[in-house]
């Protein structure tokens, strides 16, 4: 990465120079023209000795009036805030009054006040609050907010509680002291699905989900899924809810998932509104998981914040822990946890081997909206698992108590984190703290040996280079070990191993030759490298007691007959097909674990896998050899699809739980796999009987996949044309499944349909995003996917940076391919370099990636 003048860097950090004790602020909303006044009580900072400037952050403010201590000051602001001079500061405490004018309507970067379809809301993380008033816009800066909002509309909303309302006004009050980023405001025709909930110290809690008119009938299961968190905070790490009312709202214009706004979440829709006809299960899994998240925030995020941004793992990486134990504790485990590792080796994995590649805690950034990355939420995670795998349960439970009464109110760092560990539990984590700085996915490499008595695992750890970091320590690596003997009885149930050396061996009594299941639970983010023979993941597959395992030997066996059959065209065995047929039709497994097992490697994993192994990646090959594999195992299974099929069906209503989806998983792979064969038959009829979505796009899928399936997508846009979440899934799917050749011109036209709405973050994901994941096609030999994406994301980048530059990691892979594919995106990465005007977000972006 070329370091850019303008870079923002961890060692320069110094604390504010003024503590804000208190902040007012009214807003008069009108779509042109916002006023904000705002008045701030400040003080010199005692951690910043001597006497300093006030700066304040503020960007397109139109400033109207600025009075120090009730008189007018004349100060003209810069681009990027407003200074008023040492010399008229007065020694103590001192106020600042601005009012500011702003533009909520023309906003369309959605940072900051912005209109979502005549709703007024907010987004201030990271750094949103500057766009509305002159404020330290920095979250090491805490301080009570008190708001008032006029407006001519029914719904007026900030954070904290409620004081008082009447018409065309409300009054909230927020006595937990916050960073400007969770400020939140939200104005509208609103409508609320509304329940009471108890805490455990029995305050008592409104929780208000609020919706459009007409959306109020979808907001049950989101409800359900904040009071179950709730809950589980509780319990779990004995966590309360701290005001009056909790209030969750669903705009349709976000860019991101959600956002932890203290007591005000705001929600992408697609995140909160779920019925049985709209929602698939995944979107009912992601809509728990998310809702989780961000109720979760509330302690580890708000109460204890982030010193600075480079911190940002210090909440998400927690947080994101926390969502993944939740889940795992309303679902099942097992299949959290390979879902969870499913997703971390495709977008974080790919990130960590990459030019975007960065520590868990970076060290310098040019624009903090680049660093919400899969590093950052899912390897923080991960990062998390391991501290506590190696501490214990109990350690992890002790430290998690002292860092909540240690920092709560405070904004903190890892150092504090991993202090609180060191103090908690006397375990010295110098070493491990390599987890947080250094970047790169290390890859273990592991030999035995057996001698008639003892058993030896030697592993040896390579931390590879990444951009700015080229040699890098050993990591304290924990390896989750189990030991079957021949016959699959466990001889050495799990055990954790610690690797912390280059090379390191571990010695065990063994009296026959045992078959090893090692990093269980996938106990580390790491690449585990090892000969194994067919076989002998066949064994594990069907003998090893750990379930995460048992679906990796599956996994194994799968990528490591596609790699085979693109690499020398070798044909689909027996030996895989037999051992997936064993699984598929296992009665004593979970059938969401069958469904698992069942999917086949993701093309985008198979290319990182063979340039992994020395083989340039050909994507339509790829494509090809993924394709006969399904059908290999299509006709392997064929004769007992349909009697697996019709055992699945569910008799009663439709539920969302984890069972009944469970089973629909594995019924909808049955279909999909059942469809290369019968011609569609199967799938067609299921299309029409459907009556939830899961089902109904499962349908689809299996027709789309096997080539068919138009006149179903004709009968979906006819049915759902006025549903926005709905349609988003009806323009994914048929750019994510097209056949290689078409993916572009399906796009292409898709983008001419008078609902491409592009300006909304959702639709425009829908289409150019499901392009950039249709991997033969983005990557086409024709180079027409890369350029499409790279046109769109030009014309996205002046209306919203924070998007464009999001998705332009579509383009971060092609270091794996061949010369002509590497030339043709630098062409498309150096003409979005040299474009006037281009963002700093995606100007960071390209420049990184460019290398
Ligand atoms: N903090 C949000 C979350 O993780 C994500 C987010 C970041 C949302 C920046 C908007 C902008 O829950
Ligand atoms: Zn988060």
């Amino acid at each position: 990465m070329t370091v850019s003048p303008r870079a923002i860097h961890l060692s320069d950090y110094l604390p504010y120079t003024h503590l804000v004790e208190e902040v007012a602020l009214v807003f008069r909303l009108a779509p042109k023209a916002t006023r904000v006044a705002a008045t701030l009580r400040l003080a010199p900072n005692p951690a910043r000795p001597g006497r300093h400037d006030l700066r304040l952050d503020g960007e397109n403010l139109r400033l109207l009036s600025l009075r120090l201590n009730g008189a007018a000051l004349e100060c003209a602001p810069d681009d990027t805030g407003l200074t008023i001079p040492a010399a008229h500061l007065p020694d103590g405490p001192f106020t600042v009054e601005t009012e500011v004018e702003i533009d909520p309507e023309g906003n369309t970067a959605l940072e900051g006040l912005y209109m979502s379809r005549g709703m007024y809301c907010t987004q201030c993380e990271a750094e949103g609050f500057r766009k509305i008033t002159f404020y330290p816009d920095r979250p090491d800066v805490m301080a009570p907010f008190r708001v008032r909002v006029e407006g001519d509309l029914p719904v007026l909303l900030s954070n904290g509680n409620p004081t008082g309302q009447g018409t065309g006004w409300a009054e909230w009050v927020d006595p937990w002291p916050k960073p400007a980023y969770l400020f939140a405001l939200v104005a509208g025709d609103l409508v609320a699905h509304s329940a009471p909930f108890r805490t455990a110290s029995g305050r008592e809690v409104a929780l208000n989900i609020w919706v459009r008119k007409g959306d109020e009938d979808r907001c049950a299961y989101a409800m359900d899924s904040l009071i179950r968190s709730m809950r589980w905070d509780e319990e779990v790490y004995g966590r309360e809810y701290d005001l009056d009312v909790f209030n969750i709202v669903a705009v349709d214009d976000f860019n991101m998932g959600a956002m932890e706004n203290k007591g005000l979440n705001i929600f992408n829709s697609k995140f909160v509104l779920a019925s049985p006809e709209t929602a698939t299960d995944d979107d009912f899994a992601r809509i728990e998981a998310i809702i989780a998240h961000e109720y979760f925030h509330n302690w580890t995020g708000n109460r204890i914040t982030c010193r600075d941004w480079f911190q940002l793992c210090l909440k998400e990486g927690l947080t994101v822990f926390r969502d993944q134990q939740f889940s795992g504790d309303m679902r099942s485990h097992a299949v959290k946890r390979i879902e969870d590792v499913l997703l971390l080796r495709a977008r974080q994995f790919r990130e960590d081997g990459g030019p975007l590649a960065h520590p868990v805690r970076p060290d310098s950034y040019v624009e903090i909206n680049n660093f919400y990355t899969a590093t950052i939420y899912e390897k923080g995670a991960e990062v998390i698992g391991m501290l506590k795998r190696l501490v214990g349960d109990e350690g992890y439970a002790k430290a998690l108590d002292l860092y909540f009464t240690r920092h709560d109110g405070q904004a903190a760092t890892i150092e504090d984190w991993l202090t609180v560990f060191q103090d908690a539990t006397g375990r010295d984590l110098t070493q491990f703290k390599r987890w947080y700085t250094e970047a790169g996915t290390p890859r273990v490499k592991v030999w035995e040996e057996w001698d008639g008595a003892t058993y030896t695992l030697t592993f040896e750890q390579e931390n590879p280079p990444t951009p700015g970091q080229p040699e890098k320590g050993a990591k304290v690596i924990p390896i989750a070990l189990g030991l079957l003997n021949p016959n699959g009885d466990e001889v050495l149930p799990t055990t954790v191993l610690e690797l912390t050396e280059g090379r390191q061996s571990f010695r065990f009594p063994a009296a026959t030759r045992p078959v090893p299941s090692i990093l269980r639970g996938f106990s580390a983010p790491v690449v585990l490298e090892r000969e194994v023979s067919p076989e002998e993941r066949a064994f594990l597959l069907a003998h090893d007691t750990d379930p995460f395992n048992k679906w990796e030997a599956g996994r194994a066996l799968a990528k490591d007959l596609l790699a085979r059959m693109v690499t020398d065209g070798a044909a689909p065995g027996p030996d895989w097909l037999d051992a997936i047929a064993r699984v598929t039709f296992d009665e004593t497994l979970d059938p969401a674990f069958r469904a698992l097992a069942l999917r086949l490697p993701g093309e985008d994993d198979m290319a990182a896998t063979l340039h992994a192994g020395g083989v340039t990646p050909d994507p339509a090959r790829i494509w090809t050899e993924r394709r006969r594999m399904a059908e290999a195992l299509a006709k392997r299974l064929g004769p007992q699809l349909p009697g697996l099929i019709e055992a699945l069906a569910e008799p009663g209503p439709f539920t969302p739980d984890a069972r009944a989806a469970g089973r629909r998983s594995l019924r909808i792979a049955a279909l999909n796999l059942l469809t290369r064969i019968d011609g569609g038959r199967a799938a067609q009829a299921a299309y029409r009987a459907a009556n939830n979505m899961t089902e109904e796009v499962g349908a689809l899928v299996a027709l789309l996949e096997a080539g068919a399936g138009q006149e179903e997508l004709v009968a979906f846009e006819a049915r759902w044309a006025k549903d926005r979440n709905v349609m988003d899934k009806w323009f994914a799917l048929q750019i994510a499944l097209a056949h290689p050749d078409r993916a572009v011109g399906v796009t292409e036209a898709l983008t001419r349909h008078p609902d491409f709405d592009w300006k909304n973050p959702n639709r425009f994901r829908s289409v150019i995003g499901a392009l950039s994941g249709n991997h033969a096609g983005f990557h086409h030999a024709s180079g027409a996917g890369y350029r499409l994406v790279a046109d769109w994301l030009l014309k996205l980048d002046p209306l919203n940076p924070q998007t464009a530059a999001r998705m332009s990691t579509a383009f971060d892979t092609w270091p794996r391919y061949d010369a002509d594919r590497q030339g043709m995106v630098q062409a498309e990465l150096a003409r979005m370099a040299a474009t006037p005007g281009l963002s700093r977000d995606l100007g960071e972006m390209v420049g990184r990636m460019r290398g």
